[in-house]
């Protein structure tokens, strides 16, 4: 067996030396050595005595799960937890990582699973207080004030809990490297052993990864990689709701919407999502309805635009829920396939409730809601827009067409503005009547007083 010993190694070119370097003298880029400990784990052990099975001899049942106590964190895993899976909770400050997690260890020990919550944020006293203001006694969760990853497995012979919360895995640390927690080397590790220890012996970890402005998680990508399940607190903290996006996960379907709402006694599931990100419901110049698809189901929220002149020099295009590159390019093609003169306006889009609409089937009720801002005139009222714009402006069709028109009817839509292409598969009564239109001339048509339709 070799003696483990530290090297760094460039995360660029591979190149390795015996010291940390600023710039990698391989491929000249800055910072970019990462340390690392090699050898001295036993690599040349012989391979336990047992039978490789064949995948055939796989039982192929279900994987079993228990649930989170929580609706919605349940169904966005894929109908429950996994045992034995890890688990990565990312989002901003004061979201309600902490709030959720401390919530699902209290459901999860009332199930008669013991329940470690390893706090290296903040102090016992702190997560105390936490569970008093939700009513949470903690009689089977144990509290673990050290961030030390290196001394866990000795805490998890001793408690052998069901499940573990690391709260955040940018305060834990393995002795062994020497750089701080939070680095590079030292998340890439204590995931690694993290990992070792939820597979061999079955422990569900929750893992709390803090994000850095732009939303990123504050590490490696590498992090999401080592994870089963990624989950992101979508949305701002001074929202009421608040959003759970499934990025990845191996047990469900990845991008899966689940809605929670802050409230006196913590995170509490949404039933009916769709209706709270539908706040006005009239027909107000600016404002459009749009059906998107999150995961596996729709959810109809609503889009307001305004568009102002613009004071001085370079007109602004600012959305809050639209990526600024996208409504650069629909308002680009809305100037020139509508004929909008948009050169001198201002573009103000906001999205309902903090939700991020990334759909393309969502472009035509954004462009729409842009339009009809312009002309000072509602658009479709009533009506839910579906359609993605090409940038000849040619309407395309989306899929899940039905799905999205059953969920508007049911949330009391009469009308729907959709792509023609996509009137041809439809059979089944969606219950609303449909307007098909092919090209953004045409849709135009639609915004009252416009040309097109009587309503
Ligand atoms: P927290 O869960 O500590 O967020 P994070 O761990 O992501 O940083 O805090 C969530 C916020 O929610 C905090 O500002 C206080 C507030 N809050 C409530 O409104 N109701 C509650 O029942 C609790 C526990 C917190
Ligand atoms: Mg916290």
């Amino acid at each position: 067996m070799t003696k483990a010993r530290t090297l760094y190694f460039c995360s660029e070119c591979g190149y390795h030396s015996p010291k940390g370097i600023g710039r990698c003298p391989g491929c000249n880029s800055w910072n970019t050595l990462v340390e690392e400990v090699v050898g001295g784990t036993g690599k040349t052990s012989p391979a336990p005595d047992v039978k490789i099975p064949f995948l055939s001899e796989l039982l192929s049942d279900d994987v079993p799960r228990f649930s989170s106590g929580n609706s919605e964190l349940d169904r966005i895993l894929g109908g429950g937890i996994v045992p034995g899976s890890i688990i990565l909770l990312g989002g901003e400050p004061g979201i309600g990582k902490s709030t959720l997690l401390l919530q699902t260890a209290d459901s999860v020990s009332r199930q008669g699973k013991k329940v470690l919550y390893l706090t290296g944020e903040e102090s016992p006293r702190q997560v105390k207080m936490r569970a008093e203001r939700l009513g949470i006694p903690g009689d089977s969760i144990y509290i673990l004030n050290d961030s030390c990853l290196s001394v866990l497995p000795d805490y998890l012979d001793k408690v052998d809990p069901e499940a573990v919360i690391v709260d955040s895995i940018q305060t834990v640390y393995v002795r062994e490297i020497s750089s701080v927690p939070g680095s590079v080397a030292q998340l890439r590790e204590c995931a690694g052993r993290i990992m070792e220890l939820a597979k061999a012996e079955e422990r569900t970890f929750f893992l709390v990864g803090h994000v850095t402005k732009d939303g990123a998680l504050a590490g490696p990508k590498l992090l999401e990689h080592m994870v089963d399940t990624v989950v992101y607190f979508e949305g701002d903290a001074n929202n009421y709701y608040r959003l759970l996006r499934t990025v990845k996960n191996r047990f469900g379907p990845a991008n899966e919407i689940g809605i929670l709402e802050m409230s006196g006694n913590g995170l509490l599931p949404v039933d009916n999502p769709s209706r709270i990100f539908l706040e006005h419901r009239g027909s107000l110049p600016g404002l459009t309805v749009v059906a998107s698809f999150e995961g596996t189901r729709p959810l109809l929220v609503e889009v307001e635009a305004l568009v102002v002149t613009t004071s001085f020099g370079y007109p602004r295009r600012m959305a809050s829920g639209i990526e600024s590159n996208r409504l650069a390019l629909l308002a680009a093609v809305l100037e020139k396939r509508g004929g909008l003169a948009l050169g001198n306006k201002d573009i103000y889009i906001k999205v309902a409730g903090g939700v991020n609409l990334k759909d393309p089937a969502t472009d035509l009720g954004i462009v729409l809601a842009i339009a009809s801002s312009y002309y000072e005139r509602p658009v479709l009222p009533g009506g839910v827009i579906i359609g993605e714009l090409g940038l000849s402006g040619d309407i395309r069709p989306v899929p899940y067409m039905n799905l999205r028109m059953k969920e508007a009817f049911k949330l009391g839509f009469s009308r729907g503005l959709i792509p023609k292409e996509a009137g041809r598969e439809e059979p089944a009564n969606p219950g609303l009547s449909v307007f098909a239109v092919e090209t953004l001339g045409e849709a135009l048509r639609y915004i009252d007083g416009n040309g097109g339709m009587d309503t």
